[in-house]
């Protein structure tokens, strides 16, 4: 595989865009392909197994694009369907995600982190070996979030219905005495200016967005597998939705436009 093949980022709409910018950053001279499954969002009212087959299928058309390298920028994906692909394509580099529950367990001072992710998260047995592991030491609160990510699908990242939305969501865990809280989706980074304004300044916001890129540059790494030279192609991208809409949010979303195209069924 050449070191100069593309890697393979997608999320179950547009969510994972908040990684992309994040290994755009960290690794500027790769060449980054997109698939955004919005005919299929949200993930995290689905079953494991639906959620597995269309990991599936959408690593297969990444992998037929030549990529070098997934990454699965969504935490309900990872859960899921991580192990599987690993498991299906032992030599590829494949970076998952998951809540910043290790991270949080370290960085709180008052004992007690909140957890903002979807359903399929928070009750998968992966969520739960992740609190056996890192959070005996600490009270972990959970909240799922039903609605977020369908706002956020929708570019409304501030209105009146999100912003009470979000604060019903958090106000449990304020109450509950969380000053950390883990954005475990990674449709919210979108809403942490939006956070801000709904939490005291000294509660954390905490996600993992710049620690995958960091991992995938180190597996990369191990394989000797980094671009050389900047990249002469722009990121590319594809929806299982409507081409037309992820076309619309990528200015606000990714920072500027692109040209998006239909996921082949
Ligand atoms: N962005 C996804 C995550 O990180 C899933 C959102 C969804 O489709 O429910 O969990």
């Amino acid at each position: 595989m050449a070191n100069s093949a593309p890697i393979g980022v997608f999320d179950s709409g547009v969510g994972g865009l908040s990684v992309l910018r994040e290994i755009h950053a960290q690794l500027p001279h790769e060449a980054l392909l997109y698939v955004a499954d919005s005919g299929h969002v949200p993930y995290g009212e689905k079953s494991a197994e639906f959620i597995r087959e269309r990991s599936q299928r959408i690593a297969e058309f990444l992998l037929g694009q030549g990529a070098k390298a997934l990454v699965l920028a969504c935490n309900t994906a990872t859960v899921a369907a991580v192990a599987d692909l690993r498991e299906r394509y032992p030599d590829l580099p494949i970076v998952g995600m998951e809540p910043a529950v290790k991270p949080a367990a370290a960085a709180t001072r008052s004992g007690v982190v909140g957890v903002l992710a979807t359903t399929g998260t928070l009750k998968s047995a992966r969520f739960a070996a992740l609190l056996d592991r890192f959070a005996s030491d600490v009270r972990v609160v959970t909240q799922p979030c039903p609605g977020l990510v369908e706002c956020v699908e929708a570019g409304d990242l501030d209105s009146p219905s999100v912003r009470q939305l979000l604060q019903g969501y958090v106000a449990p865990l304020l109450a509950a005495g969380c000053d950390t809280l883990i954005l475990g989706c990674t449709h919210y980074p979108f809403l942490r200016p939006l956070l801000r304004e709904l939490v005291p300044a000294d509660v954390a916001l905490i996600d993992t967005g710049a620690a995958v890129a960091r991992q995938l540059q180190r597996l990369l790494e191990q394989d000797d597998a980094l671009a050389a030279q900047p990249t002469s192609h722009p990121a590319q991208f594809w929806s299982s939705g409507a081409p037309a809409q992820l076309e619309q949010i990528l200015p606000l979303l990714w920072g500027s436009s692109a040209v998006v195209r239909a996921l082949p069924e």
